[in-house]
Order: C-alpha cells, then sequence, then structure tokens
C-alpha cells in the first residue's frame, strides 16, 4: 500500500510512524516532510498549500490513501480537490473545516445546538467602535480572539480593558490579514484543559483517549503561547463523571448538529475542553489531530490507523471497535533557541543514535544536511514513553533527554509533573 501524508511537524512524523507500526511493508511520502521522515520515509518537495500538485502527486504515484496532517490545507479545501479527482484522502472538506477556520462559525455551531461554551459576542471590522464598547460588558480577564487561522498568535486574554482595546485595534490594523476580518470577544473560563481528538465518519464521533497539552514556553505556565511544548495521556482531569458528561452534553449534540445541519463531518474533531469541576466546556474546535497530542496518543493506539480512517471515510466507525493500550504517555518537545519569538535553524543535532530503543522519537523542525541532522526553526523534536505510570513515563522521558544536544535546545522540565 502507498501513502501520503501531508505536513512536516512532530504530528505528522507520528502519524507516518502510526501507518508503519501496521503496514510494514508500506510505501509511505511525507510532503514536505522533516529531517525524521527523509531517513524512515520519502520526502516529498511540495508544500501543503500546493493542493492542485499534491493531488497531480497522488494520482501520479497511485496513492491509496493519503492523510492531511496541518489546518491550512484542510480549510483552502484540499479534501474537496482530492474528491473531486477520485482520490482518496482522510480529513473534513472546506465547509466542515471552517470549524477551525473560523472561531464565529463554530461559535453559532455551539449556541444552536445548546453546547456548553463560554459566553460571545462577534464584530466585524466595520464595527471597531462596537467591539471596543462591547468588550467592557465582559468581566475581566476578557478574551480577545481573531476568527481565523492566525498560527496560534490570534487569541489574547486581557487582564485589562485597555489591553483588550489595544488587541482589537492591533487585530483590526490587519496584521492577521482575513483572519482579522473579524473578532470574537469571550468570556474568561475558568478550570483545567483537556484535549480530546475524536474520529468522526458523518454519523458517529468516537473519542480517542484523552490527552494534555502544555501551550507556554516555560515551566509553570510562565512565558509566551506557543503550538504545544509537551503532553501526556490519559488525563486525569477527565474523570469517569467528566466522560459522561462530555458524552451527554457535548459529543451527542455534536453529532445530532451535524445531522440537522446536513454537515458531513469524516476525519479528526479535536475538541479543545476546559473542565471546571465536573463541568466541561468547549473551548474551540480543531479540524485534525493536535501537536504534540497526537504523539503521546497515537502510540497508545492498538488498531489499525488505517482501518479506522477508511472506516470514518466509508461512514463504518460504530462497526470498528478501536483498543487503546492500558500503558501511560509522556511526551517532551525541543524546541529551537528563540522559539517562540524567532526560529534559529542550522544546529547539529547529536546523541539521537544513543535513545532507547523504548523511547519513541518524532522529529518536526529538522532537516537532513550530508551525514547530519540539523534544527530547522520551531519545534524541534518530540520524545515520547509509554510505561505503566505517568510517573514512570515521566522518568524515563527526563532520563532520556539528557542523551540529546543542540545549541539553544530548550524544553520545560514540568510536563505531567
Ligand atoms: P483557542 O485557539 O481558541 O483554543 O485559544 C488558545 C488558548 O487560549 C486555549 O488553549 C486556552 O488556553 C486559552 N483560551 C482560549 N479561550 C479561552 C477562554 N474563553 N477562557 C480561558 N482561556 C481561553
Ligand atoms: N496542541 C494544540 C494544537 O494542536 O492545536
Amino acid at each position: 500500500m502507498k501513502f501520503l501524508v501531508i505536513g512536516n511537524g512532530g504530528r505528522e512524523s507520528a502519524i507516518a510512524n502510526t501507518i508503519k507500526r501496521f503496514h510494514e511493508d508500506a510505501t509511505i511520502y511525507v510532503a514536505p516532510g522533516n529531517g525524521g521522515t527523509d531517513e524512515k520515509f520519502i520526502n516529498v518537495p511540495i508544500k501543503v498549500e500546493a493542493l492542485n500538485e499534491l493531488a497531480d502527486f497522488a494520482a501520479k504515484e497511485n496513492i491509496d490513501l493519503t492523510v492531511v496532517g496541518p489546518e491550512v490545507p484542510l480549510v483552502m479545501g484540499i479534501v474537496d480537490v482530492f474528491n473531486g479527482r477520485g482520490l482518496k484522502v482522510f480529513g473534513p472538506n472546506k465547509e466542515c473545516a471552517q470549524f477551525e477556520g473560523s472561531k464565529h462559525f463554530t461559535k453559532q455551531f455551539l449556541m444552536r445546538n445548546d453546547i456548553p461554551t463560554a459566553r460571545y459576542a462577534s464584530f466585524t471590522r466595520d464595527s471597531v467602535e462596537a467591539c471596543v464598547a462591547e468588550c467592557k460588558n465582559f468581566s475581566l480577564p476578557v478574551v480577545v480572539k481573531a476568527d481565523g487561522l492566525a498560527a496560534g498568535k490570534g487569541v489574547l486574554i486581557c487582564e485589562t480593558y485597555e489591553d483588550a482595546e489595544a488587541g482589537i485595534r492591533d487585530i483590526f490594523s490587519g496584521k492577521f490579514g482575513e483572519a482579522g476580518e473579524m473578532i470574537v470577544l469571550e468570556e474568561f473560563l475558568k478550570g483545567t484543559e483537556a484535549s480530546l481528538l475524536c474520529f468522526v465518519d458523518g454519523e458517529s464521533i468516537v473519542p480517542m483517549e484523552t490527552a494534555r497539552d502544555y501551550k507556554r514556553a516555560l515551566d509553570n505556565d510562565e512565558g509566551l503561547n506557543t503550538g504545544g511544548m509537551g503532553g501526556f495521556s490519559p488525563n486525569p482531569i477527565i474523570t469517569a463523571e467528566v466522560k459522561k458528561n462530555i458524552e451527554t452534553q457535548i459529543l451527542e449534540p455534536i453529532i445530532n448538529g451535524f445531522e440537522k445541519e446536513n454537515l458531513k463531518f469524516k476525519g479528526v474533531l479535536f475538541i479543545g475542553l476546559m473542565i471546571d469541576g465536573n463541568s466541561p466546556k468547549v473551548l474551540e474546535f480543531n479540524v485534525r489531530f493536535g501537536d504534540p497530542e497526537t504523539q503521546s496518543v497515537l502510540p497508545r493506539l492498538k488498531t489499525d490507523l488505517v482501518k479506522i480512517m477508511n472506516a470514518c471515510i466509508e461512514g463504518e466507525l460504530a462497526s470498528t471497535p478501536i483498543i487503546w493500550d492500558e500503558k501511560q504517555s509522556v511526551t517532551l518537545v525541543l524546541a529551537s533557541k528563540g522559539y517562540p519569538e524567532s526560529s534559529h535553524k542550522g544546529d547539529v543535532i547529536t546523541g539521537l543514535e544513543t535513545l532507547d530503543a523504548n523511547t519513541i522519537l518524532c522529529h518536526a523542525g529538522t532537516k537532513r544536511v550530508e551525514d547530519t541532522i540539523q534544527t530547522d526553526g520551531g519545534r524541534v523534536l518530540a520524545i515520547t514513553r509509554l510505561a505503566d505510570s505517568l510517573e514512570e513515563a515521566r522518568a524515563q522521558i527526563y532520563a532520556e533527554v539528557e542523551k540529546i544536544k543542540f545549541d539553544g535546545m530548550q524544553y520545560r522540565t514540568d510536563i505531567a509533573k
């Protein structure tokens, strides 16, 4: 079988590794890939935004299944392009990808379907003053969000109304382009975050094992927001009681809403949750696997991922049993010098060959240069271990990270603490 994985991050490394785990003989292409996928699979130098070129490649190589990692091509409509050419692809169509492409779209869906979420108000760019005035009707801190895709930089948690006003004017100034055409103001939710990735086949929604992501750059959740500095699975904040509430208050209304509104969502729906006591609320939807959640969750999957993705495409998820490993996982992200403010490249990475055979290595911002692996900016690597407890997996991860070296390497020391 031949697969094409689109993307170049740790998430795509984890997806390709998981396909390989169940299909040893598979040929796996990764576009554009990274230094690690270059060693283990076949990199294809096509950008994730080049939808037609990617479809041409899939057609020419007779790819059996294409898996789309990042949100940008999904929001651009890659699934419609592939489907239009009769190519099999895993991910939601353009209409459903709006759940990540527009926060306003998601908020409206949540409200229409009585799904618990933060109170909100939306404004377009021609109503700056109304937006500034309305933000004062929210208690502090108030959350100001650019509506569209802003690479994780479009969410501001404002402690004062002056900061909120400055944030609103900044977003509406056009710095995020189309993503800043609209602003969503939100009430601030207290609690603990959880990531719930779900398989969806248009008719049913099946949650994966739960996970937790660490968004801030520094220990104790200090520093700037990042793509995610580490994670673990399962997330103990999701107790049996919370799980039941998620099932009845969130998952059932989502799938009923999809049916009522004739939305044929197929792929992964990633639900960002805030849990306060036993009450879950939706923070956001993403329409793809999470990064680094995928690096924590997929190693625990004991059912063939390809079979599950095909079941999502064919509408056969309800009759596809999915089995998970009882073992728990911890993932640590190693980032490049200056991340997330700047992005240093070209530092030689050493020690990777000395890692224990049980350490799962996912390359992200790396490239192969002759016989070296070098940093290529951003999040560089993610390492994951499975163990009988989070404590054990955590101890193993922090022992393993000592073996890896590159100039300016940074990581959090409190993942899963
Ligand atoms: P989003 O991209 O909408 O998930 O926002 C990014 C991050 O901002 C979330 O993971 C939360 O940490 C934080 N956040 C977003 N919305 C809220 C909210 N209404 N209340 C509290 N924190 C929030
Ligand atoms: N880790 C958060 C995300 O993938 O969006």
